[in-house]
């Protein structure tokens, strides 16, 4: 059985002070919860989270992840800067990155692969447009989005990743995929993963929904057979919400 596994994507919102706030008020809540609990945090509130979660059940992660050890890249954090600084888990790939800053499916797989090989645990998310839903393309195209960010992945490696599926209309607009819907294309990914690494790659890896997952929907969601957890933007800054949906079985 795969265990649930519960993200919150903070994104751009929080300052080292509140991150530990937002810390603090969520660590009784979610104290005694079967899921993984992790926040994804903006890179400088790292340190303020990490002790705040010192003694909690609650992981840290990034929101990025750059692909060389060092180097002159303006801006970027290396997976040993993150591991250094306590975190275990680095978002690759979310859509707001490839929308505004231009990350490809090639640069996906380099971060990936780079934090793999650092000791951190890539969120990979894939997901496509309205208008590739529209036109029938999703399949394909979270088919393609996933092999080229496993690329070059050995099985094992295949079973440590978690692989995020957010399908981009869903993210911070309050329009959800159904369960059907999330379901049917988290099935498609792990499909994929079963014919390029094999069946027991696929039944291991863990594959996420994200996008507009909330208090209300999470049971649904959770239901599901190859849903094994959530990416939550938006709920995940409220203790309240986020600790509901970590403890979705309640
Ligand atoms: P949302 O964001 O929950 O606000 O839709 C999800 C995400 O972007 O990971």
């Amino acid at each position: 059985m795969r265990k649930p596994i519960i993200a919150g994507n903070w994104k751009m919102n929080k300052t080292p002070a509140e991150a530990a706030e937002l810390i603090a008020a969520l660590k009784p809540l979610v104290k005694g919860a079967e899921a993984q609990v992790i926040v994804c945090v903006p890179a400088v509130a790292i340190p303020s989270a990490v002790k705040a979660a010192k003694g909690s059940r609650i992981k840290v992660g990034a929101q990025n992840v750059h692909y060389e050890a060092s180097g002159a890249f303006t801006g970027e954090i290396s997976a040993q800067m993150l591991v250094e600084a306590g975190v275990t888990y680095a978002i690759v790939g979310h859509s707001e990155r490839r929308q505004y800053f231009a990350e490809t499916d090639a640069t996906v797989n380099l971060r990936a692969r780079a934090a793999l090989k650092a000791g951190l645990i890539p969120i990979i998310c894939v997901g496509e447009k309205k208008e590739e839903r529209e036109n029938g393309y999703t399949d394909i195209l979270v088919t393609y989005q996933t092999l080229m960010a496993l690329h070059g992945m050995t099985e094992e490696e295949v079973k440590s990743v978690i692989i995020a599926y957010e399908p981009v209309w869903a993210i911070g607009t309050g329009l959800t995929a159904t369960d059907e819907q999330a379901n049917e294309t988290i099935g498609v990914i792990r499909k994929a993963v079963a014919e390029n690494y094999g069946r027991r790659a696929a039944n291991a890896v863990r594959i996420q929904y994200g996008g507009s997952m909330k208090p209300n929907n999470v049971k649904g969601l959770m239901a599901q057979s190859e849903i094994d957890g959530g990416l939550i933007g938006g709920a995940s800054l409220s203790a309240e919400d986020f600790a509901r949906i970590v403890n979705f079985r309640e």
